[in-house]
């Protein structure tokens, strides 16, 4: 997507050869005229296949899950990092291990929001190591759902998530991907 990859290059900054910070629009402050244009690229890319509810993952995930449940008329699920105690029902849940951030979560749904034979679409701001499209495919099958499809804002494509999808038999739509990046720039696969 164009106007994505002028975004990141414009505002994004390559903290090292593996972080990207794009807290200007997407992580921290976001531009929501963006999110709108991301919602609908990723609508138009899974028109027609029967998808018949969004999810994500809280937090960064929310804004172009939100817009793009919003293209498809569909309703949105945000799966949760950590409970509460208002959080009551029967909950679905599996652990998630972040290598970018060396922390862990227990990744969190309630069964209602889930019902059995749904078809999911993933939505989710980085693709890195795919162990967060992982917890959500677990879950998913805990409830008795099918993920038909994972969108990415950005990808890292010198991680390894995309490939372990793609090996999982799940289709990935991925906006922007960086091949290669350092303080000297950012590289695109076209
Ligand atoms: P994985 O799920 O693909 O394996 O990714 P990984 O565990 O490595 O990263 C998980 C968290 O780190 C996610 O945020 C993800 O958005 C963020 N992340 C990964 N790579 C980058 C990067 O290059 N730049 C930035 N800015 N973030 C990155 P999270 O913990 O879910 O936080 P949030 O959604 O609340 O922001």
């Amino acid at each position: 997507m164009q106007k994505l990859k002028e975004a990141i290059l414009a505002k994004g900054k390559a903290v090292n050869q593996d972080v990207l910070l794009v807290d200007s629009f997407l992580n921290h402050q976001v531009d929501v005229a963006l999110m709108r244009d991301v919602g609908d690229a990723f609508a138009a890319y899974f028109a027609g296949r029967g998808i018949t509810r969004v999810v994500t993952i809280e937090s960064s995930g929310i804004a172009p899950a939100s817009f793009t449940a919003l293209a498809m008329g569909l309703p949105l699920v945000v799966m949760k990092k950590q409970t509460s105690r208002i959080m009551k029902g029967d909950l679905l849940q599996t652990t998630v291990r972040s290598f970018t951030k060396g922390t862990q979560y227990e990744l969190t749904a309630k069964r209602d929001f889930l019902p059995e034979g749904e078809r999911l679409l993933l939505i989710d701001d980085f693709l890195a190591s795919g162990e967060a499209a992982f917890g959500v495919l677990n879950l998913a099958k805990q409830a008795g759902c099918e993920v038909a499809g994972v969108g990415i804002v950005i990808e890292k494509a010198f991680q390894p998530g995309h490939d372990r999808l793609c090996e999982a038999g799940v289709d990935v739509c991925s906006l922007a991907r960086v091949k290669a990046m350092s303080e000297k720039g950012i590289e695109f696969i076209d």
